[in-house]
């Protein structure tokens, strides 16, 4: 069978990087809400996205270093300031404001107004839950950790889940939640997108 190797310290960046989102797929996708404390909220997703642990209960995602510019984006900077956010789940319903909420705005411009995409209050947190998303979660910083200064470098950001905010609509007879219902969506590689309504299922043999 031919097959390519790609030797990672002799491939630029970008396409390494290009590479391994096409095979880390799909991700679901953390739209975040942060606030900076002087020029107000800041909505932007994220794919590098996942639990890192269920009690305590904590969550992961990580905004990398700019590969257009080299900077922090505002959501890093943000939890910086200010070290709570709200991660809020991406449905079909909102796909196509949430990919426009990706837009390099500069600092202190709110992606809620250029998305119209609605900031409500939270409970524990400054930082504001998405009216249009059925699921909000509130999370205070636990750490940030760097990976360098360079273009793509990440910076992975653990949060402590303090609340989360499910609509009733989202939920089955049972309380528990319908995927059929959430409709999530997520990220392949390049420009792609998939949904979560082709599903099966298995027990697992330690159940
Ligand atoms: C669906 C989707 C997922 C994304 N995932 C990431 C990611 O995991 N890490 C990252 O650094 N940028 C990611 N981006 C790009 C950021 O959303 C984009 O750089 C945004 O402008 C950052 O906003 P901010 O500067 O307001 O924080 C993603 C974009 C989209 C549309």
């Amino acid at each position: 069978m031919a097959q390519k190797t790609l030797k990672i310290s002799e491939t630029p960046w970008q396409e390494a990087y290009a590479r391994l989102t096409e095979i880390i797929q799909p991700r679901p996708i953390a739209l975040a809400s942060t606030l900076d404390p002087e020029l107000g909220p800041n909505l932007a997703p994220f794919s590098f996205f996942t639990i890192v642990s269920s009690n305590p209960l904590y969550l992961a995602f990580c905004p990398q270093i700019s590969g257009r510019n080299g900077t922090p984006k505002d959501t890093l900077l943000n939890i910086q300031r200010h070290p709570e956010f709200v991660i809020a789940s991406v449905t079909e319903s909102i796909a196509e404001q949430v990919n426009a909420a990706s837009t390099p705005l500069p600092h202190g411009e709110s992606e809620f107004d250029f998305t119209g995409l609605t900031p409500v209050p939270a409970q524990k947190v400054k930082a504001f839950c998405v009216k249009e998303s059925p699921i909000n979660m509130e999370c205070t910083l636990v750490e940030i950790r760097s990976y360098g200064n360079d273009p793509g470098a990440g910076n992975l950001i653990i949060g402590k889940i303090e609340l989360i905010h499910i609509d009733e609509a989202v939920l089955d007879a049972n309380g528990k939640i319908d995927p059929a219902l959430l409709q999530t969506v997520a990220r392949m590689g390049g420009a792609d997108w998939c949904r979560s309504q082709d599903r099966f299922s298995y027990v697992r043999p330690d159940r």
